[in-house]
């Protein structure tokens, strides 16, 4: 991979020491839990994955709804609304340890918070179709924070929301600055045209969930009653899954990642909520920054 130099090391904590230090290495953040010696290994084996032409990759950052996709994607392709018995994570691209993506059986269903370039090389010349989510940064921010502040692990974080809405728009978080990671992904569909991408927002997903799966149908080439949409809508609704989600094979217990009464990936599934974390000094903030920062790429994101 580029940028074969020695990384940089960030100290990006602050001034109550929470917050994370990171090795950066070609514009990646790793959080140092293992070495990096070990994290540069994940990214080639990342990148040398060898591609099945039947492949779809789910890519979004962090909260924006890829377990909710990665279980839309894979009822889909099954003909049926049953849940998958795996845990997403088995199929993440850059989930050290615990994703085996060649194990699974085809047509499998990857999913990756990583930047393109960090992707398999072959991605692009596969034409792997590949389905881009977003979610407003508002719900972004604080379903990241309620994720990292409910882990027991190393890599979570005993700040308040106000501290991390800080580190988040100056994107010192893991897996980066969030509307660096939004626009690498704009780009990408200007650079590889040849690439088949669906660009999709969370917020239409939950607005009309049967009219966006059917648009998923279509892209991935699966043909699918409205009956079936309709099904894979009700299994793929916020609650259903939550319950769901006890009975699926998991990489790592419960209990070993998350604190005591957390709710884990399923919180609260909604838009809107950041309405009850965010006072109003700190969202017009976040609209300074993210209207600045997107301004000219036609980004529109919905906050309610
Ligand atoms: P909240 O923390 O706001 O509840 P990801 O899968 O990318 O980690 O995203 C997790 C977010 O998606 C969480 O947001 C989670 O509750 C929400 N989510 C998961 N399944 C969902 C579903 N079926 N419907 C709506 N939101 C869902």
């Amino acid at each position: 991979m580029e940028g074969q130099g020695n990384p940089k090391i960030l100290d990006y904590r602050n001034e109550n020491g929470h917050g994370w230090s990171f090795y950066e290495k070609d514009g990646l953040l790793l959080t140092i839990v293992t070495t990096l010696e070990d994290d540069m290994e994940m990214i080639r084996n990342i990148q040398k994955l060898e591609l099945r032409d039947d492949d779809v990759l789910i890519a979004a950052y962090p909260k924006c709804g890829t377990h909710w996709l990665w279980e839309i994607v894979n009822m889909l392709r099954a003909g049926n609304s049953k849940y998958n018995k795996k845990g997403k994570q088995i199929a993440m691209l850059g989930m050290p340890k615990f994703s085996r993506p060649d194990e699974l059986p085809s047509p499998r269903v990857l999913n990756s918070h990583q930047y393109f370039r960090h992707l398999p090389e072959t991605l692009a010349e596969k034409k792997i179709k590949t389905i881009f989510i977003m979610r407003n940064p508002k719900d972004v921010s604080v379903s990241y924070y309620n994720h990292v502040n409910g882990l027991k692990l190393s890599i979570g974080f005993d700040g308040t929301y106000s501290e991390f809405l800080d580190l988040f728009l100056d994107g010192k978080v893991p897996w980066g600055d969030y509307v660096d990671y939004v626009k690498d992904w704009l780009q990408v569909k200007q650079v590889h045209p040849e690439l088949p991408m669906l660009t999709l927002f969370y917020e239409n997903l939950k607005k009309d969930p049967v009219k966006n799966i059917r648009v998923v149908a279509d892209f991935i080439g699966v043909s699918v009653s409205d009956e079936l949409c309709e099904e894979i809508a009700e299994a793929c609704s916020f609650k259903k899954m939550r319950t769901a989600d006890k009975d699926k094979e998991h990489v790592r217990k419960r209990s070993e990642l998350w604190k005591d009464g957390h709710q884990g990936i399923y919180r609260k599934g909604d838009v809107g909520d950041w309405k009850n974390w965010i006072t109003v000094a700190q969202s017009e903030k976040i609209d300074d920054v993210i209207g600045r920062r997107f301004e000219g790429t036609g980004i529109v994101f919905t906050y309610e």
